[in-house]
């Protein structure tokens, strides 16, 4: 069955609130006192929630569905048909699913893998229900006893076992998170030894033309938010998240910082986004 797992209290608040007291991050191009964040976030997701596919449509004309096809099929993951194991998934701000049923989907095509299983692990019940909403659409992964929908906190993931997964994904997430070095040492804390790391994430514009003309588009996106969604300000939120977003050689630091050994990155459509990844040894 999909369970849909919550954690009472977690929806916009969580341990990291306490700790944060009278410390000040950035919500957008705005500075927030820290334990402010995780609500506004929250309401951009779910603002966005129910029009999450007219978002990433015009956040990026579309080429979001390619990127995360490339995701999934660089990663090439699955239990090999010689393998007695199946593998645990955890797909953090997994949302609507997207990258998680593409990931069991691509399992099952490519090795015949019907045994992995999944967690799709998001902040906002309002994502999740657009996941859950999609399971039942597709039937496929409604009622299915190998995925679970979970309200966790990426920065925590208390209900997560460490060294407990083989593959941890996050897609077009991190950027949101408070504290984003939290969230990749709890990567590696719940990964298994020999586990990967495996991000998709808005990045730096290698190329000047690129990133001028990159520019121009930002300034638009907003107005384009208010046009087809009537929501100016998450729009404008989600712009000001990119900029802020380290860029690739930097967020590589930090995913060494948190102990993972052969990091590296692609950058895709000359940096407007990246993989990076990790190994947990
Ligand atoms: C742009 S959506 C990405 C959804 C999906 N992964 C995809 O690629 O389409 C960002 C997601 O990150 C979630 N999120 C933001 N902060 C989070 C946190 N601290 N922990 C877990 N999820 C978070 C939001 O609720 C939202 O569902």
């Amino acid at each position: 069955m999909l369970k849909l797992l919550r954690t009472p209290g977690v929806r916009f608040m969580s341990r990291t609130v306490a700790l944060n007291a009278n410390k000040t991050t950035h919500f957008g191009s705005k500075t927030v006192p820290m334990e402010q964040k995780e609500k506004l976030v929250g309401d951009v997701f779910s603002s966005v929630a129910s029009k999450y596919d007219l978002m990433n449509d015009v956040m990026s004309l579309g080429i979001h569905r390619l990127w995360k096809d490339h995701f999934i099929h660089k990663l090439d993951a699955g239990k090999r048909p010689n393998s007695v194991e199946p593998l645990n998934f955890i797909d953090v701000a997994g949302g609507s699913g997207d990258i998680a049923f593409g990931l069991l989907d691509y399992a099952e095509e490519k090795f015949g893998d019907v045994e992995s299983t999944m967690d799709i692990v998001d902040i906002n019940p309002d994502m999740l229900k657009e996941g859950e909403k999609r399971a039942m659409e597709n039937k496929k992964y409604f009622n299915n006893p190998r995925v679970n929908f979970i309200v966790q906190n990426g920065e925590i993931l208390d209900k997560i076992v460490s060294d407990s997964k083989d593959v941890y994904t996050v897609s077009f997430g991190i950027r949101n998170f408070t504290d984003i070095q939290a969230g990749l040492n709890t990567a590696y804390r719940v990964l298994k030894p020999g586990g990967i790391f495996y991000c998709l994430e808005f990045s730096k514009i290698e190329n000047p033309v690129m990133d001028l003309a990159y520019q121009q588009w930002a300034k638009l996106l907003p107005v384009m938010g208010s046009i087809v969604a009537n929501d100016y300000n998450s729009y404008e939120y989600l712009v000001e998240s990119i900029e802020r977003f380290p860029d690739q050689e930097s967020f590589k630091s930090m995913i060494e910082k948190a102990g993972f050994k052969s990091v590296g990155y692609e950058s895709l459509s000359f940096g407007v986004c990246a993989i990076h990844w990790g190994v947990k040894v």
